[in-house]
């Protein structure tokens, strides 16, 4: 871990806190925060990448920029984090949990470590933040939380098991900690993006990211951040970001059960071992 001591912060704005904040979503949520005029703490695992989006959010919008490098994929990740945020002198009064990874595939074939990471980073480590963080907050009785899930919560689908299910914990904590909080005064915000043009896929291979955006079958990860913020400053508690994935959401809760059997049948996309076994 390596906290960079950065510029002075404007207090009267207020701290905001972002997990995953190099790329994709996370960046774009930096950045209209920094646009906001809020002071940051960015928080990810690449150090390099990182430093240069607090350099460049600095630069941009003349606002403090503190880049922590951290392995949030471990148990004991949030308490780490909690700590040198504290050595920064600083306090959280935003906090926006959405570092995630993705992969694809049956549950069976994961790679038990990825599985693990996985968990670590979209399970413990944001709900364990939101303690640490949420805590402060309802002391000082005022903060903001996002949370960012997915429309996959909405669901749970064949092929994203690991994905899914851990997004749909985030969604339940969410709303289970934003009654928790809200009595406090603190907001509690979650953000559920469909598919998003962001570097999330690249190590499941062939997703043709920006053709899909260029087909509108993905979001820009600006338009989604937007929203995602929008929502947290006037105190939302859900947001799904595009009339599209609004609609793919209400769609997957209400398709029935065998229809969702059928398709992980006859999916050419969703591995099926026993026909592999049976033609060696
Ligand atoms: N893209 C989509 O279609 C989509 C849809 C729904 C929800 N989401 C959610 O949106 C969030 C952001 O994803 P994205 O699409 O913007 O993808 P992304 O561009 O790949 O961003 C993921 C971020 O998480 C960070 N991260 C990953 N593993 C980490 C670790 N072990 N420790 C610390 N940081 C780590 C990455 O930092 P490093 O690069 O430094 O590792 C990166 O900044 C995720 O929670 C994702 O599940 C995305």
């Amino acid at each position: 871990m390596r906290p960079v001591s950065e510029p002075q912060v404007d207090r009267a704005l207020g701290v905001a806190l972002i997990t995953g904040a190099c790329s994709g979503i996370g960046r774009e949520l930096a950045e209209g925060l920094a646009r906001r005029g809020h002071a940051l703490v960015l928080v990810s695992e690449r150090a390099a990448a990182l430093a240069d989006a607090a350099a460049a959010l600095r630069r941009a919008y003349g606002v403090a920029a503190h880049a922590i490098t951290l392995d949030l994929a471990r148990p004991e990740a949030a308490v780490e984090l909690h700590a040198a945020v504290a050595e920064l002198g600083l306090e959280v009064d935003i906090l926006v949990n959405n570092a995630g990874i993705f992969f694809f595939g049956e549950a069976a074939d994961a790679s038990t470590a990825r599985a693990n990471a996985l968990l670590q980073l979209h399970v413990v480590t944001p709900s364990l933040l939101c303690t640490l963080f949420g805590r402060e907050m309802r002391r000082r009785r005022r903060g903001q939380i996002l949370i960012v899930s997915s429309i996959s919560a909405w669901r749970d689908f064949p092929g994203i098991s690991y994905y899914g299910a851990s997004k749909r914990y985030l969604r339940g904590f969410a709303r289970a900690l934003r009654s928790e909080l809200g009595v406090y005064g603190v907001n509690v915000t979650c953000l559920a993006p469909g598919a998003t043009a962001t570097s999330l896929y690249e190590a499941s291979g062939s997703v043709p990211v920006e053709r899909a955006r260029r087909l509108g079958l993905m979001m820009d990860a600006r338009r989604v951040a937007e929203a995602g913020l929008k929502a947290m400053f006037s105190r939302k508690a859900e947001r799904i970001p595009g009339a599209l994935n609004w609609l793919a959401a209400l769609a997957a809760q209400l398709t029935p059960q065998w229809v969702v059997d059928l398709i992980r049948r006859r999916a050419p996309w969703l591995p099926r071992r026993d026909r592999e076994e049976d033609s060696a």
